[in-house]
């Protein structure tokens, strides 16, 4: 078999964040992001359309050659992740393997809990989906999560607003919405890979006695430890270093926006997909 890029999924610029981690914790490894910005966002869409969407962007990494995908995206990963592990790559290739951010996320974020109550911050999609709640009830049984959904975070930060009016408003709203539902939560996931673009703003009008927690780290070393635990995948990963750029939209405004995301330039390459 030859070796191939780790490939990194994400609705659309959300992913670099996780992306950014992952290199810096694993920088020897080549990597492919596809951002499918052209039909971002997922967080507002049905479960079906952001599993079609997700299932053929997971062949796109198939057909590059990738044989390791993460969904660096919680909605893709709530939504699609389970149908496509289940029911679709028995039929595409036994060998290959997608992965998520949800389970490696809820494998550890009890641990920075003293209150045992922990507030999950995510789309509309990722929340409604419940699997936050699900996934870390199985680790950490006596934590309480609640959650609240942020859907205008998103498209603020899509838009370039991470300092801004209306950044200010929605930060606090839901926040303070999301404190209001439970006093105790002393532990605030970022369940969505575009929140931590705004947490200057987040941290604004978080009291400080409480943490905030960004998914890019917890992502990277669970990666770390799955490539450590599967000697065979990690054998087919190639490691040149390199990172590669593709996005369902304009490749342009890409470029001109993910250096925000990503911390550096990037020239990304456009792709349709079906
Ligand atoms: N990247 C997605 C996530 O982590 C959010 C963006 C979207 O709604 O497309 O949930």
């Amino acid at each position: 078999m030859i070796k191939q890029p780790i490939g990194i999924f994400d609705s659309g610029y959300g992913g670099l964040t996780i992306l950014k981690d992952m290199v810096e914790t694993l920088p020897q490894y080549d990597y492919l992001y596809l951002g499918d910005n052209a039909r971002a966002p997922y967080g507002t869409k049905d479960f079906q359309t952001v599993y079609e969407y997700t299932l053929q962007s997971v062949k796109w990494f198939f057909d590059q050659g990738c044989s390791l995908v993460i969904l660096a995206c919680n909605t893709a990963s709530a939504k699609a992740l389970r149908t496509i592990q289940q029911n679709d790559l028995p039929n595409i290739d036994i060998n290959k393997r997608v992965l998520g951010v949800i389970r490696p996320t809820s494998e550890i974020i009890g641990t920075f809990s003293k209150t045992k109550h922990i507030g999950v911050l995510g789309t509309s999609g990722t929340v409604q989906s419940n699997s936050y709640v699900i996934e870390i009830a199985k680790f950490f049984p006596d934590i309480k999560v609640t959650q609240e959904a942020s859907p205008e975070w998103v498209a603020l930060v899509e838009t370039n607003q991470c300092e801004s009016p209306e950044a200010d408003h929605y930060v606090q709203m839901h926040i303070s919405q999301l404190l209001k539902k439970d006093s105790e939560i002393d532990t605030i996931l970022l369940g969505c890979t575009h929140y931590p673009l705004l947490i200057n703003t987040i941290q604004q009008y978080t009291p400080t006695n409480i943490s905030i927690i960004s998914q890019g780290k917890i992502i990277a070393n669970s990666l770390q430890e799955y490539l450590n635990r599967h000697p065979q995948i990690e054998y087919n990963c190639s490691k040149n270093g390199s990172r590669d750029f593709f996005t369902t939209g304009d490749p342009v405004d890409f470029n001109n926006h993910a250096s925000l995301f990503y911390g550096e330039q990037i020239a990304a390459n456009q792709v349709v997909l079906p």
